[in-house]
């Protein structure tokens, strides 16, 4: 075990710096049609785990199919301050996890970006002890990780927080957690990704109950099998994990993220424009494709991993948001854009985060009516939303409001573009390329 200072902070490389895109808005020129194909990038969620995962293996990884955000590149500081060296070459990532210099994850840092603590479970099998700052909460709930500090004392570590620092430390059992059952409360995705990957080098058998399904989970599963990890029932509620002595260096493709993937199937629906996307994996869409078909819009399969978008007449229907495989609540600001254009009374419930309803003030703004009781948003459709300066509150409230805009009667300009970009892969250029008119603009 070591115990050195905390890395400065380290700058993120010339390739991958962005200018600061706090200011920054998009204007956009709503009511034009779109037409065309998109590439759909990387699962962000899969690759925020996966960067984390990397750290399970003394040795080399490379990460192909990786997209360019400002979420990657603060979690690749984040690695950068543990010691590991990145090189990044175009959508790849090559990471050199042979030197972790300390167990100490800096405040800063995780401070920014909830996944960062993720590197919490690895650190501590690698090295006996981790020591990573409370994420804190965030716009779109409190956001805790009780979940994942139970787990991992279920598994034999001794875990406190002290100062709003979680400590974690293996104590005796040579320096490895114990294979455990662990039944989560919840199926929370960030904690059973915790728990797998400290599951991998434990000593004995972890069962994990009631864990998250989401595909995101079951790419790291594959990418921790990639390494040597003994896994099976990723994707389902129960996930079992054999621990291994060590891993070894891998060479994985991430899985095309379906969150993106929806928010284009909606751009088609909102627009009534017919696009097509690939790569997807359809059935990691299946819930959003449902919803968008009881819309009105009717998805068809061109291909084995590319669907196409037939738009038809918008008509209401009611969402909740649950656990994989119901309705994911990153898809639920863009359905409800596309609601206020349905026609008929909708009503979206909203399960998983208790504050995921900010972007309904900026709809509002635009000409939705859209009245919110608890967690529930009563949508009566309108005829036609008109653009105006609305204000992007949280990532995939945002997209909603690009959504609303390319729908919009007239210019809707979105500020706060920093948090697109923490999850869409140059949004603008892709819209451009289907025959948006969006700009870009600096105050
Ligand atoms: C992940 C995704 C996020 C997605 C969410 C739900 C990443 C990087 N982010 O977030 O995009 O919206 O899954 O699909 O993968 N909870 C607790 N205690 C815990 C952990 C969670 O109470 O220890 C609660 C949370 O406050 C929330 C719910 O469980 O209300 C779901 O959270 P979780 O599934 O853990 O989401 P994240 O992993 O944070």
């Amino acid at each position: 075990m070591e115990n050195k200072a905390i890395n400065p902070l380290i700058s993120p490389k010339p390739s991958e710096a962005k200018p600061d895109t706090e200011l920054e808005s998009l204007r956009i020129w709503g009511k034009h049609p779109l037409s065309g194909h998109v590439h759909i990038s990387g699962a962000k969620n899969s690759v925020l785990a996966i960067m984390a995962g990397a750290l399970l293996c003394p040795q080399h990884c490379r990460l192909r199919n990786v997209p360019s955000l400002a979420d990657i590149a603060k979690m690749r500081q984040v690695l950068e301050a543990l010691g590991v060296k990145i090189e990044r070459h175009n959508d790849t990532l090559e990471l050199d996890t042979s030197h972790l210099s300390t167990s100490k994850a800096p405040y800063d840092l995780v401070s920014q970006l909830r996944a960062s603590f993720f590197v919490t479970g690895p650190l501590l099998t690698r090295l006996g002890t981790a020591r990573v700052p409370l994420p804190g909460g965030c716009a779109i709930g409190a956001r805790p990780v009780d979940l994942h500090v139970r787990g991992l004392q279920a598994m034999g570590a001794e875990v406190h927080i002290e100062h709003g620092i979680v400590h974690a430390d293996i104590r005796g059992s040579g320096g490895r957690l114990k294979g455990a059952k662990i039944y989560l409360d919840y199926p929370s995705v960030g904690a059973t990704e915790t728990l797998l990957m400290a599951a991998t080098l434990a000593d004995g058998e972890t069962i994990i109950e009631n864990a998250a399904q989401e595909p995101e989970v079951e790419d790291l599963a594959n990418f921790c099998r990639a390494m040597g990890a003994k896994i099976r029932g990723a994707g389902t509620n129960t996930i079992t994990i054999v621990g291994v002595p060590n891993l070894h260096s891998v060479d994985y493709g991430i899985i095309p993220d379906r969150i993106e993937a929806g928010t284009f199937l909606v751009a088609g629906a909102i627009t009534h424009s017919e696009i097509s996307i690939s790569p997807v994996i359809p059935e990691h869409l299946t819930p959003v494709i449902a919803k968008l078909k009881d819309i009105g819009s009717e998805i068809v399969l061109d291909g084995p991993n590319r669907l196409r978008i037939i738009p038809g007449e918008l008509r209401a229907t009611d969402i909740e948001t649950l656990p994989y495989p119901g309705f994911p609540t990153d898809m639920q600001a863009q359905l409800m854009a596309l609601l206020t254009l349905a026609e008929g009374n909708s009503v979206v419930t909203e399960t998983v985060f208790e504050n995921r309803m900010r972007h309904v003030a900026e709809l509002v703004r635009m000409g939705a009516d859209i009245r919110i009781k608890g967690q529930n948003a009563i949508i009566r459709g309108v005829s036609h939303l008109s653009g105006a300066p609305v204000l992007a509150t949280d990532l995939r409230a945002s997209a909603a409001l690009v959504l609303a805009g390319l729908a919009a009667e007239g210019e809707t300009l979105v500020q706060g573009l920093h948090h697109l970009d923490r999850g869409y892969d140059d949004l603008e250029t892709k819209l451009k390329g289907l025959g948006a008119k969006v700009q870009r603009v600096s105050p």
